[in-house]
């Protein structure tokens, strides 16, 4: 035996990782859409990884339900060629797989009808006592048929949980229309709404860091801070979904959810306790804080752009109406960079800058906390200007967190410039923190152990588009264009000026 399936069969007889820690998870899990892209690339690939670290029983059960044609055995070869190339998955182990793929039941039939999914209650869900976790891995328009035959099968029990993804929606209007669908038979607490940001690791660290150490929260509000920059950068384009990402834009796409959710989880009061409720309300209640922008506010705090063709990595890269299955031409922003303000008594004063864009540099995502200058420097020009302390959250691609501090050179030149150094606060090397789980992993995980604390509630996604709303629509009556940038640089240059402005930079990826 290699010593690497070695690893992987041990890890499932001994414990291993976050699974040492944990109960064997047992339940029914119904995946609908369950052929599909999402299921086939982020689903199944996290299933198994938590059944390799030992936290699935092996009396868990997980119907999919598509409507294509294939036999129980073509269907397990597909997922099985999914997860062989899957980056999720570290290493594929046949004999795990063949022991993980006993859980899966593959059920042709449309699930927007009533008798089929009965017929499926009859011959799998019999046991009313286990959780059943339904994942409604397709588009929202059939979220209320599904949920309507889910109901007239009996498949809608007080142990029944239902998750969702974006998008949610397109403004607050539209996802108050798909809620109701899913409240009219779910209860709130019932409904699982996922966005994959919640689930990595650093996000989670950042709430460790922030309440489980108390010398940063001194400094956790205006007087100390000068401003917070969120980047999402992706160096991928919107090939291979063209159409939807069309229709969508990285504003919907990105920043009201993604985005928005960094933000809260930084500029959060500490909640009370780590109860799904109490996380969910100071989340909320930053959402709330949000200054909304006026026309002037639009105008001088947001940039859109769209990518034009040039070179990604040192590889040539269409534009963003060149890519496969793209229309020759679209008003559709691939970058938004902004300035928000969250009006209260800790932020008063601290811009929050976001950045989002296709096509970028590098692919890279961080949450990067600049400290004020010092009040009064006695190092004369020893201490160059422009060198705040910073604290580093990265999430991608390596997950770190950093803070830059400013150091005396060693040696006997009193003349000597200070010098930034980066203290690396990163968890990753030390393994007696364990291996790190993917975000899918980790929320599929909390579904079915019925915890919503990374879950986002309701209210947040109202909020969050009611902002959101209130500056695509100054967009729309101003004909606001996106500005042409090309692919690999760091978006329009009017990005660069929003922050240069106030006489900021944008941290970039070293
Ligand atoms: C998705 C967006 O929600 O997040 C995609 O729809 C984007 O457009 C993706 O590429 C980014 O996620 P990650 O985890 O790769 O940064």
């Amino acid at each position: 035996m290699s010593f690497l399936l070695y690893a992987v069969t041990l890890a499932r007889d001994s414990g291993n990782t976050f699974a040492t820690r944990v109960n064997r998870l047992n339940c029914d899990l119904v995946i609908i859409g369950g052929d599909g892209d999402l299921a086939l690339r982020k689903l199944y690939p996290a299933l198994y990884c938590l059944w390799v670290n030992d936290c699935l029983s092996a009396e868990m059960r997980i119907l999919a339900i598509a409507r294509r044609d294939l036999s129980q055995q073509e269907f397990l070869e597909r997922v099985r060629s999914w997860l062989e190339k899957s980056k999720a998955v570290k290493v594929f182990s046949a004999q795990a797989w063949e022991e993980f793929s006993t859980l899966i039941h593959y059920a042709m039939l449309d699930a927007t009808c009533g008798d089929a999914l009965d017929q499926v209650r009859r011959d799998h869900l019999q046991d009313t006592q286990r959780d059943l976790v339904v994942y409604l891995a397709t588009p929202p328009q059939i979220f209320a048929p599904i949920c309507g035959a889910l109901e007239s099968a009996q498949l809608v029990r007080p142990n029944t949980r239902i998750v969702v993804e974006k998008p949610l929606g397109d403004d607050r209007e539209s996802f108050l229309a798909i809620n109701h669908q899913l409240t009219r038979i779910f209860d709130e607490q019932q409904v699982y709404r996922i966005d994959h940001y919640l689930g990595k690791e650093t996000v989670q660290n950042l709430l460790a860091l922030r309440f489980a150490n108390t010398f940063l929260e001194p400094l956790w509000n205006n007087k100390y801070i000068d401003n917070v920059q969120i980047t999402v950068s992706e160096a991928i384009g919107a090939s291979g979904r063209w159409e939807f990402y069309d229709e969508a834009g990285a504003m919907r796409d990105m920043v009201q959810n993604h985005l928005l959710q960094l933000l809260c989880l930084a500029a959060m009061e500490p909640p009370a306790h780590l109860e799904p409720t109490a996380v969910r309300n100071e989340k909320l209640k930053v959402l709330s804080c949000l200054r909304p922008m006026d026309d002037h506010a639009v105008r001088e705090n947001t940039v859109i752009g769209q990518y034009t063709a040039g070179a990604v990595a040192g590889e040539p890269v269409p534009g963003y109406c060149e890519e496969e299955g793209a229309q020759a031409q679209s008003d559709t922003e691939t970058f938004v960079a902004l300035k928000a303000h969250v009006d209260n008594w800790r932020w008063a004063g601290v811009p929050f800058y976001l950045r989002t864009g296709k096509r970028l540099s590098r692919q890279y995502s961080e949450i990067v906390i600049e400290f004020k200058q010092v009040a009064h420097s006695i190092f004369g020009t020893r201490l160059p200007a422009g060198t705040p302390n910073r604290l580093i959250i990265r999430l991608q691609p390596d997950e770190t967190i950093s803070l830059e501090l400013m150091n005396k050179v060693a040696g006997l030149d009193a003349n000597a410039p200070l010098r930034k150094v980066t203290l690396d606060l990163s968890f990753s090397q030390d393994s007696a923190l364990g291996t790190t789980p993917d975000a899918y992993q980790r929320l599929l995980f909390d579904v079915m152990r019925n915890n919503p604390t990374l879950f986002v509630r309701a209210d947040e996604v109202e909020e969050a588009w009611k902002w959101v709303d209130g500056i695509q629509s100054v967009w729309q009556a101003m004909g606001k264009q996106p500005e042409p940038y090309t692919a690999g640089s760091w978006g329009p240059s009017r990005a660069i000026a929003l922050i240069a402005r106030d006489g900021r930079n944008w941290h970039e990826y070293p």
